[in-house]
């Protein structure tokens, strides 16, 4: 049988006739119609050749590649019985599943082509024989053609997420793998690989994201065999996923992601499809954070002035971060003990709350249930639920894979969101696990993260890692918002949306309207670079604004203005970035869907290369329509190296297609400063 799916342009030509275990033939672009008869002609065609000192068949390689089909390269599948290694030879059973008899293990692959032309793949390994049966990997690979030779990927620390790599790997295994845990700030993301030179809007790219929010594993294997495999997987420390005989072990999804029209191709279908099964289902309420503004100094008389001045603004969701909870005076202690710090609200937190509510703001609270101070009640009363080795911020791991630890915390959190009119929990976890118990534990997160969902429905959840270290397409489905990181400095994060951009739609990526010093670098920014940067997301102000001037808070109100009227375009529209060719200066927007309208942000990160920056030229318009563009005011106007404006500025009136190609003068911009415009279709 061979299964040709197709949707959005895609193709992917499955080969599951005879013996063997299937194979996918292509993935990528879509062949269009093909008989029976071309698709068969096709899977032949596609059969190598024998080379000498090799096995004596063709080189199939299947969707679980192993030694007994000559593949020597990187197992996806590998399995143990206790005594000795086990060979897979496995056999079709029929469908997408195989089997080795004589071994009594069944594997079975599953496959998805969305109607975005998103790939989905996952393993099931199943223990059919009468003793334990440890599962090592359990991991997808598909094929990439030659062609395909460039690799980007991530790494990243805290404060700095998301910083690509680009290089040309020779023969060999580029496997990226994450241990903490989480995926951490150094996570892979998504390991994008494609022909040589490929930009966001031209390239031929194929991506692997596996979608787990605790240990995996994703490569690419260049084999000198003359086969490119994609790859991703959970990953799996030794012994952790042992099988009772009958019991199966389903890995996660790995997404898999093509496209001809470079990353914002990969984009264009990664966001629509999120935003097909995506929780968010309503407008992004503008935030503001307590953290940075007062971190652990809570008290009603601090925090009321911040509410009012936070609701002059037009601020509509207050949340309060760390510090609220009992004997949490600094980051040393605490953590577990989630009852209301009498000693700082004497009468709860409803004093507060009805503050809140009744400046018309809804209300979110700050949580971290998977962590432990050793220095809590918590800590000394149950030592047996902690995990995790050392201590990481002063904090050891709850072991959520134990019923009563888990039970616990899902009461305590439960209390609060029945005590307090919470509309938001903003779900931190600040360390690594350091332990191998990743799968258990990832597996009960989730069950909870899915229990309070289920029982306190209008509560929206933010997943937060010391920032961006757990943003994922495992957790997305439970979650409606990302902290994307924990600098809000406007430098750093043009870089961190950018790239976490790429998979996740603006609508989930927290964006924080930061004091002018950052907190996290020391650098100062200017209000407009700030606003325009924090704009192109969820957005949020952490500062104090009991502190900002007269001036900066107007700016603020104009800003919050603008954010409300943009944020259907901003959260519902295609996200486009342009190549740059000069890295210190960078274009990205958002256009609507049917292309009427779009704003942009021009970036200055540093001094162009040249006395005249580059043009801009403004990608994703409707090439057959005109377009005005105007300048944006958004609070506060930008710095000049020299005031003279180009004579365009601040609007004119030009095709689309004219728009994109040759672009506009840009205005003198300093460095470190933005200029937000708008196109709109007349
Ligand atoms: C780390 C988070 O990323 C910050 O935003 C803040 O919530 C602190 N934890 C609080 O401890």
């Amino acid at each position: 049988m061979l299964h040709h799916l197709r949707a959005a342009g895609v193709s992917v030509l499955l080969d599951a006739r005879g013996t063997g275990v299937p194979r996918v033939v292509h993935w990528g672009r879509d062949l269009g119609d093909l008989t029976d008869e071309d698709l068969a002609a096709l899977a032949d065609a596609t059969v190598p050749a024998v080379p000498p000192s090799s096995v004596d068949h063709p080189l199939r390689v299947s969707l679980v590649p192993g030694l007994a089909e000559g593949w020597s390269g990187r197992p996806t599948v590998a399995v143990h019985r206790p005594g000795g290694p086990l060979d897979l030879d496995l056999r079709s059973a029929g469908g997408l599943a195989s089997r080795d008899e004589a071994a009594g293990v069944a594997v079975e692959t599953e496959v998805e082509l969305t109607p975005q032309g998103v790939l989905r793949l996952r393993q099931s390994v199943r223990n059919e024989g009468s003793t334990p049966l440890a599962v090592d990997a359990a991991a997808v690979v598909v094929p990439v053609p030659d062609r395909a030779r460039e690799v980007l990927d991530f790494s990243g620390l805290w404060s700095h997420e998301r910083r690509p790599q680009r290089h040309l790997p020779p023969h060999g295994v580029w496997s990226r793998e994450s241990r903490h845990g989480r995926p951490g700030h150094d996570d892979a993301f998504l390991l994008t690989v494609g022909v040589p030179g490929f930009g966001f809007r031209h390239g031929e790219v194929w991506a692997a994201h596996v979608a787990w929010s605790g240990d995996s594993v994703s490569w690419l294997e260049r084999s000198s065999l003359g086969v490119s495999l994609l790859g991703g997987g959970e990953l799996l420390a030794p012994g952790e996923v042992t099988l009772a005989p009958g019991e199966t072990y389903t890995g996660p999804w790995t997404v898999l992601v093509w496209s001809d029209a470079g990353l914002d191709g990969l984009s264009d279908r990664l966001h629509p499809w999120i935003r097909s099964w995506s929780t968010i289902g309503r407008p992004r309420p503008l935030v503001l954070n307590t953290w940075e503004a007062v971190y652990f100094d809570h008290s009603l008389e601090r925090l009321e002035p911040l509410v009012d001045a936070a609701a002059a603004v037009g601020v509509e969701r207050f949340v309060l971060d760390d510090g609220w909870f009992r004997g949490r005076d600094d980051d040393t202690r605490a953590l577990g003990d989630w009852f209301v710090d009498l000693a700082k609200w004497p009468d709860g937190l409803t004093p507060l709350i009805d503050r809140v509510t009744g400046a018309g703001m809804e209300f979110g609270l700050w949580v971290e249930p998977e962590m432990v101070n050793p220095d809590s009640d918590l800590a000394r009363s149950h030592p047996q639920w902690l995990v995790g080795a050392g201590t990481w911020r002063h904090q050891r791991v709850l072991d959520l894979t134990q019923p009563a630890a888990y039970a616990h915390v899902r009461d305590r959190l439960d209390a609060l969101l029945t005590e307090y009119p919470i509309a938001y929990l903003k779900w931190d976890h600040n360390r690594d696990l350091l332990a191998s118990a990743a799968h258990g534990q990832t597996i009960a997160l989730y069950a909870l993260l899915a229990e309070l969902r289920a029982d306190h429905p209008s509560v929206e959840i933010e997943s937060c890692a010391s920032g961006g270290g757990r943003i994922d397409l495992g957790i997305l489905p439970l979650v409606d918002r990302v902290w994307t990181s924990d600098t809000n400095d406007p430098l750093e994060r043009q870089s961190i949306q950018r790239w976490t951009g790429l998979v996740i739609p603006p609508e989930y990526l927290g964006s924080h309207l930061g004091a002018a010093r950052a907190h996290t670098t020391g650098r100062t920014a200017a209000l407009s670079f700030r606003l325009v940067t924090a704009l192109f997301g969820h957005a949020g102000i952490e500062w104090d604004l009991t502190r900002a001037s007269a001036d900066e808070l107007a700016a603020v109100t104009r800003w919050t203005a603008l954010y409300r009227s943009s944020r259907a375009l901003l959260h519902g529209g295609v996200v486009v970035r342009g190549d740059a060719s000069d890295p210190a200066w960078l274009t990205h927007g958002v256009v609507a869907t049917d292309r009427s309208e779009a704003l942009f942000a021009v970036v200055a990160l540093g001094t162009a290369q040249g006395a005249l920056p580059p043009v801009i030229r403004l990608p994703g318009l409707d090439p057959s329509r005109t377009y005005r563009v105007s300048v944006v005011d958004v609070g506060a106007e930008p710095t000049f190296v020299q005031p003279q404006a180009p004579p365009w500025w601040p609007g004119t009136t030009l095709p689309g297609r004219v728009l994109a190609e040759v672009g506009l003068a840009a205005p003198l911009l300093a460095p470190e400063n933005a200029v937000l415009l708008r196109c709109e279709a007349v």
